[in-house]
């Protein structure tokens, strides 16, 4: 396995979790180091015409890539919704990355700028698209610096046309990492999803087809290009395949962004890459795909963790971000903070989603839940909410009445029906 340094890892959870967007800068490869390991030579070779759009798609198939913002969805696949489209076409990176506890685009951001903007511009070349944009968090202050310097680097060494890529900073919305209310943020407008269909393959950005990638799904590119989709597919667990970026945080030694086999389970994430749990705390819970994943007790640590397995048990992985939560943990406050979370960060043009979670965000501040009231309101979220803040905002509390009912009684919270 390849172990991507925790200390450094765990100083960005850290500084995540206390509030401090002002870590330490990590020294980032420059574009000279990048291209003297081989950088670009893919993106090169694509523009050469040595490398065919067959040959690529069909490596990315082999390897099994797929996209890592959280939906998992094949990018070979989607590479060809949108090139069957026709032209002018946009190509844009999604990099707002917001869901809780998902800290992994910063750190390859942070610490390979160049390899993420090759990846792209493969994207972009993919779909011959008129522009490439990159959509970036704002909380991500730093990374701001970071990669205008780089793309600064890449058009002076006469890689990229100036003005070809388009830095465009988010505002701080959650919903602004979904990709049509993003889409609707870089027109100008307010970030509010958009009905689908038509999906943004076909009308996406000024109405025009539109590839959205995520920033980890387009950094693996030309890495699997050097390496072998062989060698991507053949890391994986329990008959998955590929590796997954893992943002662990909470009661382990050593939370941070681990490398890790698609299907390892938790107890295997947690022993072989984090140190164990922390000294004193016992697994309770855990949260396998961040706020909206749903959260899964500790008899269940020996699934896979991987897309498919995850939705039997009502879960899914997303985007990788797993949440350790132990006994010495308040499960109300858990899925309180969740809630909240969700309300907050509701677009408010769906009443499903507006008012559901707030109405659920006040059912758990009850003494005594009702499972019957809270499942038919749930329900209602899942089925009636334009996007999938609205759907997922309940998968906590679902997960915490099915599973969670004797811990919750030991600390006072009575669940009824
Ligand atoms: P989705 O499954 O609806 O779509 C995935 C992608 O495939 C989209 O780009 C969509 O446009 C495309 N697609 C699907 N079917 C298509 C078709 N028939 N034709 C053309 N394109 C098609 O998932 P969605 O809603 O885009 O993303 C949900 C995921 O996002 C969740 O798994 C969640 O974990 C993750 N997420 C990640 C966050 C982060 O910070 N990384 C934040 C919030 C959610
Ligand atoms: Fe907005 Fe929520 Fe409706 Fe999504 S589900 S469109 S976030 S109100």
């Amino acid at each position: 396995h390849r172990h991507l340094g925790h200390a450094t890892a765990s100083a960005v959870a850290d500084a995540l979790t206390s509030g401090e967007w002002h870590a330490e800068p990590v020294a980032w490869q420059r574009l000279a180091d990048y291209r003297a390991d081989g950088g670009f030579a893919l993106l090169t070779a694509c523009r050469a015409g040595e490398v065919s759009y067959e040959t690529l798609t069909g490596m990315l198939e082999q390897a099994g890539l797929r996209g890592l913002g959280g939906a998992g969805f094949p990018t070979f696949k989607k590479w060809g919704f949108v090139r069957a489209e026709p032209g002018p076409r946009y190509c844009v990176i999604n990099a707002d990355e917001g869901e809780p506890g998902t800290f992994k685009d910063r750190y390859y951001l942070e610490r390979a700028p160049h390899r993420f903007l090759e990846g792209a511009l493969i994207s972009a070349w993919a779909v011959e698209a008129e522009a490439l944009y990159i959509y970036l968090r704002d909380e991500y202050p730093e990374l701001h610096r970071v990669l205008h310097e780089a793309i600064d680097e890449l058009e002076a060494a006469g890689l990229v046309e100036p003005g070809y890529i388009v830095m465009r900073r988010g505002a701080g919305a959650y919903i602004c990492g979904e990709e049509s209310a993003l889409i609707e943020s870089l027109e100008g407008k307010p970030g509010k999803p958009r009905h689908r269909p038509p999906y943004v393959a076909q009308v996406g950005l000024f109405d025009r087809p539109t590839l959205v990638n995520n920033v980890e799904t387009v950094y693996w590119i030309p890495l699997i290009w050097e390496r072998g989709a062989e060698w991507f597919a053949s890391h994986g667990r329990h008959e998955r395949k590929g590796l997954r970026s893992f943002s662990v945080s909470g009661r382990v030694k050593h939370p941070g962004v681990h490398l890790a086999p698609a299907g390892i389970t938790l107890a295997e994430l947690i022993d072989e890459y984090c140190g164990g749990m922390a000294e004193g705390h016992q697994l309770l819970a855990y949260l396998p795909g961040g706020a909206s994943g749903g959260i899964l007790p500790a008899a269940k640590a020996d699934i896979p963790l991987d897309f498919d397995t995850l939705q039997a048990h009502g879960c899914f992985i997303g985007s990788a971000a797993v949440m350790v939560v132990s006994d010495q943990d308040d499960l109300r406050a858990v899925a309180s903070n969740l809630l909240a979370f969700f309300a907050d960060e509701s677009c408010g043009q769906c009443t499903p989603c507006r008012v559901g979670t707030e109405k659920m965000l006040a059912l758990l501040e009850r003494d005594e839940w009702d499972a019957a009231e809270l499942s038919r309101l749930s329900q209602v979220m899942m089925d009636a909410s334009i996007c999938g803040l609205g759907q997922a905002a309940p998968n906590p509390v679902l997960g915490l009445l099915k599973d969670f009912r004797e811990p919750l009684a030991a600390q006072n919270v009575i669940v009824r029906g």
